[in-house]
Parts: structure tokens; C-alpha cells; sequence
């Protein structure tokens, strides 16, 4: 750990990836769920993380389970699954897929493919031998991750939606926007979104206006928001 809360990143660790969807004002969850049915998102979901490791939050991990074909690092400070965490009885995944229902737990044995760690640290070390991980949230987790991060996979929703949770502020100078695909509403997603890619960069970013992140707040922006 370096000073000020921040973690100085050795170079054998792998690569970090966010992915996440958020609303207009960076709202990412309501009541412990995922305020919204995007399908074609879950789908992104699961194409870029399969295979991969994800590293998530204690609620997000009860808020959806196991996931097939990934393994899972659950952060709790407790530093194993308290006897009292177990998937919610119709679990979402962050996008709002099946978990692996097989693999959940029913006591509190170890369940496959889920590793518990207290800290960014341990989990960062569980994952040195590997390319790249994905942080797939909740905000607290987000906002350990971000500072380490190389990629955002940002699905923007296009709605102004009801929550309690929110993606945490991100200094915009400080990404670029790689790619961007345009999916409409339809009978299997909810709101219109956008699935953007930000890979960090050193120079001035290049995002047109209808790309930033904003603040919470009803589509307030800073400056400080601006690419
Ligand atoms: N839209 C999206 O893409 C997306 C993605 C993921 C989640 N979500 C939503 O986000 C919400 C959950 O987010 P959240 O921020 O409330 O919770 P979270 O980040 O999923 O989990 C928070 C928990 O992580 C553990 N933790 C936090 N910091 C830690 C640290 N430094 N070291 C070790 N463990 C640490 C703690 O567990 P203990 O209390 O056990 O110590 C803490 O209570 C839900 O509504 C979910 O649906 C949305």
C-alpha cells in the first residue's frame, strides 16, 4: 500500500479492467440490484469477462452469485464470506445475467470459482500471473480499482434512473474514448445505451460532448467532468 489510500502497482500485476453501466448521472444501483433489464448488455458481460477473473465487492457478489467460465475474488474486510452472505434467491449478474445457480453456496463452504480476500492487495496478488482482470464492482470496489485502471468498459443507459449507488467521480483528462456502439431500445433492453471503451492516456483526451461522465445530480457537469 503507498500513502493516502493509494496501492503502487508492481509491474508483474495484470492489467485492470472496469466494466460497468451507469445512467446519465453515474447511478449504478438501487436497493442491492441493477435498476434496469438491458440484455444485449448482459451479453457484452459475459463475451468480455469470460475466462477472465473479477474482482467484486461482498454485496455485489451477493447481489449474483457465481459466474460460469470466470473466477470471482470477492473483497470483504473479513477476508472470507461471512456466514450470513449467500446470492440473493433471483441473483443478477452486474449486467443482469443467470449466475451459475449450481455453484451457489448453501452453507458456508468454499464454493468454486470464488476466492474471498480482505484487500485490493491480496486480490491484485491472487491475479499476478494473469493478463488482465476485470473489476466488475459495486462503487466501493470501483473506487479502490479506478486509480489502477488501464480500460473502462462504460455501458452509458441512456435514462435518468432511480438509485443508490453511484459510479465513482472520474477525472475525465485522464481517459480517452477508444470506441463507442450505439444500441437502441427494444423489447429486450430496456433504455437505449452505449457501450463505450476509455483506455487511460497521459495527453488530452479526445471524447465528443455527449461522452462524459457526469456527476450525480440530474446531469449537472463540471468542468472537471470535461475530456
Ligand atoms: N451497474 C453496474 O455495472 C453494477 C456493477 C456492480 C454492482 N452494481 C450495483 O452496485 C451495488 C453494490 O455496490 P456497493 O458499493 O454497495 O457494494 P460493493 O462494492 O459490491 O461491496 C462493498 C463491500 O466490499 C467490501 N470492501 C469494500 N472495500 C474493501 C476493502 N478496501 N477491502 C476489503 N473489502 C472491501 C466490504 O465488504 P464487507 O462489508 O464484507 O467487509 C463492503 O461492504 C448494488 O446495487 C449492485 O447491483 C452495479
Amino acid at each position: 500500500m503507498g500513502s493516502a489510500g493509494t496501492i503502487e502497482l508492481p509491474a508483474d500485476k495484470p492489467e485492470i479492467a472496469l466494466i460497468t453501466a451507469m445512467d446519465r448521472s453515474r447511478v449504478i444501483g438501487a436497493a442491492g440490484k441493477l435498476p434496469w433489464r438491458l440484455s444485449d448488455d448482459l451479453r457484452r458481460f459475459k463475451r468480455l469477462t469470460m475466462g477472465h477473473t473479477i474482482l467484486v465487492g461482498r454485496k455485489t457478489f451477493e447481489s449474483m452469485g457465481a459466474l460460469p467460465g470466470r473466477r470471482l475474488v470477492v473483497l470483504s474486510r473479513r477476508g472470507s464470506q461471512p456466514q450470513s452472505s449467500q446470492p440473493q434467491r433471483g441473483a443478477q449478474t452486474p449486467s443482469g445475467q443467470t449466475p451459475n445457480r449450481q455453484a451457489r453456496p448453501q452453507s458456508s463452504a468454499a464454493e468454486p470459482g470464488v476466492l474471498w480476500t480482505g484487500s485490493l492487495a491480496a486480490a491484485l496478488d491472487a491475479c499476478r500471473k494473469e493478463e488482465k482482470v476485470f473489476c466488475g464492482g459495486g462503487a466501493e470496489i470501483y473506487s479502490l480499482c479506478l486509480p489502477l485502471a488501464r480500460w473502462l468498459h462504460v455501458t452509458r443507459v441512456e435514462a435518468e434512473v432511480e438509485g443508490d449507488t453511484w459510479f465513482p467521480e472520474v477525472d475525465c483528462d485522464q481517459w480517452r474514448l477508444v470506441s463507442k456502439d450505439l444500441v437502441p431500445a427494444d423489447e429486450r433492453n430496456e433504455y437505449a445505451s452505449r457501450y463505450c471503451v476509455y483506455e487511460r492516456i497521459s495527453g488530452r483526451p479526445r471524447v465528443s460532448s455527449g461522452d462524459e461522465l457526469r456527476q450525480p445530480g440530474h446531469g449537472r457537469e463540471t468542468d472537471g467532468d470535461r475530456v
